[in-house]
């Protein structure tokens, strides 16, 4: 019996050691939002549970090393135990406890986040390969960057038009995959609870460029998100080349095609126009408002050589004709 009083005081003093060590590491970043806080309440508990166990297993382990090793003269075998009834049950009944009231808190943390504000702004998350468009549908306008009202909810729905992206905030705690195709948009509610510039990242590999699928995210006053919003409705200003410029920046374009000569994954928009280019079938072409609206719209249907591994995604399908035009003046502003 002492022995296992002694076990007991060893597991108690591990465990609050190694529980508030944890605990006050500071493993987390800043926590932003009203769903977050349910999670991080979940995350405070596991902690203390599993210092608990680790330090149950690790206290019988350090006491019997010291107190039970061979101590001189011994030299024949240990006692031989055939099994322990009461104390089999009990390690099996009390972590099965512990599982389904872990089941029970996880399953309240997770209705806790998706508890729904029939007021809340809807904004379409677009996730294309590398960036992200934010579309806020009330108000019939799209932005590359994330501003939310503080201490109102948003309801994103995500989407992608290629592969699968994951949003993720960490200062929001929460995470959702953004699929490509009809019918497989994903939601997700955000109060954020903290003014500041937070980054979103793609949390899903997506390809070459995925770690550097970042956009800015930004809580304001709802009085300056509004008058945001004001500012933004009916699109950005400016001539066709301007227009197109955003366009561009919207729709993604930019993480393939430089519009400096850089190289990227798509062939640099720098001196394109009216530049001459060898298609893959040996013939030349010279690149013009027509070639460029077509290669927008249907980027397969003429390629120049040394792009016919690069798979285009089918971008221009989500564009009116008028944004196309818009990009084409853009693509032609860059050659002088
Ligand atoms: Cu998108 Cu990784």
């Amino acid at each position: 019996m002492k022995h296992f009083v002694r076990v007991g005081i060893l597991t108690t003093i591990l465990t609050v050691l190694i529980g508030s060590g944890l605990d006050n590491l500071g493993l987390m970043p800043v926590l932003a939002s009203v769903q977050g806080a349910a999670i991080d309440a979940l995350f405070r508990k596991h902690i203390w549970v599993i210092s608990f166990l680790f330090s149950l297993i690790i206290g019988f382990m350090l006491y019997s090393f010291v107190v039970f090793r061979r101590k001189p003269g011994e030299e024949g075998d240990g006692d031989h135990f055939e099994g322990h009834t009461s104390l089999e049950i009990a390690w099996t009944i009390v972590p099965l406890g512990i599982v389904m009231y872990f089941s029970f808190l996880g399953a309240s943390a997770l209705a806790e986040t998706r508890r729904a504000d029939p007021n809340a702004y809807n904004i379409t998350i677009v996730g294309s390969q590398w960036s992200w468009r934010f579309d806020y549908t009330d108000y019939d306008f799209s932005s590359t960057e994330l501003r939310l009202p503080i201490d109102r909810q948003s309801l994103l729905t995500l989407t992608s038009t290629d592969v699968i992206h994951s949003f993720w905030v960490p200062e929001f705690r929460l995470k959702q995959d953004a699929l490509p195709g009809e019918g497989m948009e994903r939601e997700l509610r955000i109060t954020p609870t903290l003014l500041g510039d937070y980054k979103l990242r793609c949390a899903e590999l997506c390809g070459l460029e995925h770690a550097y699928m970042v956009s800015d995210v930004i809580v304001m006053e709802v009085d300056d998100f509004e008058e945001w919003v004001e500012e933004q409705i009916g699109g950005p200003s400016g001539d066709a080349a301007a227009r197109g410029e955003e366009w561009t920046k919207q729709f993604g374009c930019v993480a393939c095609h430089s519009t400096d000569g850089a190289e990227r994954i798509g062939p640099t928009w720098f001196g394109l126009y009216e530049s001459e280019e060898t298609l893959v079938d040996g013939s030349t072409i010279t690149v013009d408002d027509d070639y460029l609206f077509e290669s927008i719209l249907d980027p397969q249907a003429t390629i120049v050589e040394g792009y016919d591994t690069v798979i285009m995604p089918p971008t221009g399908e989500s564009m009116t004709e008028e944004q196309i035009l818009d990009i084409v003046e853009y693509i032609e502003s860059l050659t002088e």
